[in-house]
């Protein structure tokens, strides 16, 4: 009887989270928005501090802040661009370069930096002479993620714009951002004058007041991004042999044989030639290990052990592609026991609360020196970490695939999970269904034989 009590618990909790998983991730796919249910205030907001008015225009400090709680911008970095709204041109720039120079040919004497009508500007890398820095810039146009490295998620360079306004009033704000990273992904709203704000000097010892700001907002979304995914999920627990893998052609069905190139054999002779083919202009494009899922990057959640009021999940991701190492990497979490989660050994870890009251989603991300970096493919390809959770004793059990994340993402990528019903199942799990239905026909023919027996 109790046993059937808690059972049915069980599963009206199950359907519950999978229907919120459901709509969720609907609302996840079905829309081409920049909209993601785990980070909904998710953006990178561009912000231009003009801090002084000059002859012909004016000095602005551009600071980019990404508020993204797990999406980071890796090398090779940020690309910005906007289109100016008149005949304006960038005097000088600190702390960044525009990609072209464009025809300064009306000029004489004192050359812009750029004059084109459609600047594209990039960070200037880690190295770079002192005198040509300014506070946060110089990271090759690496921004870190929010939720991992508040500091390192802010970029900043100074311009100084001419022929443009002089004033809060004559002045027009450029149009039309568009943020690279460095592929699409990224939408930008229109420029928005906030009121004057408070602007911090590069040494920051001393706060001044921005003579006039305006803000832009960029939001990511992985439809625009890219049409095909970039990692997925593979299962498996200490009840049941089966590994769950990867579904086959996941992250795309190329092969070597329809498309030479697209995959390598990590055993093949080739393998040095093929990662080098191409040179330095081919080291963006994925080169996988040719596999069933063909992913760049697998996450296998393992369920290891069952302790009395404890379980223990093991995580490893596994890079498959030759080109790329990840830096910082950081993955999110979804399953409904990390609301109690007891101890991440070797991973960082921090609960995600997009909501109030949802806390079932965690973020989870390597030691500094000792596993945020997670290597090319081949032997150092991975790095693994194992999560101690707190039972709950009402609604815990091993049944329906409870103990597997309901969603996964890497890098802030969705990541392809398998279908439920492939989920390793419970020894006698498959039993059961049976005996619930076979037990009221039992009854049944159990109360026909007692009353013929004695009608
Ligand atoms: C951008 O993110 C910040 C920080 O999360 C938030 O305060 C702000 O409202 C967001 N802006 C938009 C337009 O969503
Ligand atoms: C422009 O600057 C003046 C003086 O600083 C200020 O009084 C005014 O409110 C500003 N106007 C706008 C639109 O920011
Ligand atoms: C901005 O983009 C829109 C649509 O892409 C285009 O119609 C408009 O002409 C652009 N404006 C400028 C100033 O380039
Ligand atoms: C403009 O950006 C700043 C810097 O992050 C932020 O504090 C402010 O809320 C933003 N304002 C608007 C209207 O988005
Ligand atoms: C893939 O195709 C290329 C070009 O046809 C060939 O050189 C290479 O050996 C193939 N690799 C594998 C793993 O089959
Ligand atoms: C990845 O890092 C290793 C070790 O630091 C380095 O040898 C290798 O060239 C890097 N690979 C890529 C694709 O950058
Ligand atoms: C998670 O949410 C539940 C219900 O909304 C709440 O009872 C619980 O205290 C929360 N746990 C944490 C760690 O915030
Ligand atoms: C974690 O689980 C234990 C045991 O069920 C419970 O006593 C405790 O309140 C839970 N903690 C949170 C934060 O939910
Ligand atoms: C393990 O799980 C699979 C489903 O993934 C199921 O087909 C199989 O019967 C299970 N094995 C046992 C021993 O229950």
């Amino acid at each position: 009887m109790e046993s059937c009590c808690s059972c049915r618990s069980i599963s009206k909790l199950t359907s519950f989270t999978l229907f919120i998983a459901f709509l969720l991730s609907c609302s996840f796919f079905t829309s081409s928005e920049a909209y993601d249910a785990l980070d909904p205030n998710g953006n990178i907001t561009i912000k231009w501090d003009v801090i002084n008015w000059t002859p012909d225009g004016y000095l602005a400090v551009v600071t980019m802040f990404n508020f993204q709680q797990y999406r980071h911008i890796q090398t090779p970095g940020w690309t910005l661009g906007w289109t100016w709204a008149k005949k304006d041109v960038i005097w000088s720039m600190v702390g960044a370069q525009t990609t072209e120079q464009g025809d300064c040919s009306k000029f004489k004497g004192n050359i812009p930096h750029c004059c084109k009508k459609d600047p594209t500007v990039v960070d200037l890398l880690p190295g770079t002479p002192f005198n040509q820095q300014i506070a946060n810039c110089c990271r090759g146009g690496v921004l870190t993620a929010w939720g991992q490295d508040t500091a390192n998620a802010v970029g900043a360079f100074q311009i100084s714009v001419g022929q443009a306004g002089t004033s809060n009033k004559t002045v027009k704000l450029p149009r039309n951002f568009t943020l690279k990273a460095p592929g699409p992904g990224y939408t930008c709203g229109p420029a928005k004058v906030v009121r004057p704000t408070q602007f911090t000097t590069a040494d920051k010892r001393r706060t001044t007041q921005a003579l006039m700001t305006w803000n832009v907002t960029c939001t990511y979304s992985q439809f625009l991004a890219q049409k095909t995914p970039t990692c997925c999920v593979s299962l498996s627990s200490f009840y049941n042999d089966t590994i769950v893998p990867c579904p086959t052609c996941s992250c795309g069905c190329q092969n070597n044989i329809t498309q030479p190139g697209s995959c390598v054999d990590g055993d093949s002779p080739y393998l040095a030639s093929a990662i080098s083919a191409g040179g330095p202009k081919a080291s963006n494009t994925p080169l996988v290990q040719c596999t069933s899922h063909m992913c760049p990057v697998r996450i296998h959640w393992h369920v290891k052990v069952n302790y009395k009021d404890y379980w223990r999940a093991k995580v490893t991701i596994t890079n498959f592609n030759y080109r790329m190492n990840y830096s910082n990497w950081n993955l999110v979490v979804q399953h409904p026991n990390f609301d109690n989660l007891t101890q991440s050994f070797s991973f960082m870890y921090k609960g995600l609360t997009p909501y109030d009251g949802l806390n079932d989603t965690a973020m989870l991300w390597g030691v500094k020196f000792y596993n945020d970096f997670l290597n090319q493919a081949g032997p150092f390809g991975n790095v693994q970490s194992e999560l101690l959770f707190q039972k709950e004793k009402s609604s815990f059990s091993f049944e329906k695939g409870f103990a597997f994340p309901r969603r996964v993402y890497f890098n802030g990528d969705n990541c392809v999970m398998p279908p439920p019903d492939a989920y390793p199942w419970l020894p006698n799990a498959s039993s059961r269904p049976i005996i619930s239905l076979l037990q009221p026909v039992m009854t049944i023919l159990a109360a026909l034989a007692f009353l013929l027996a004695y009608a």
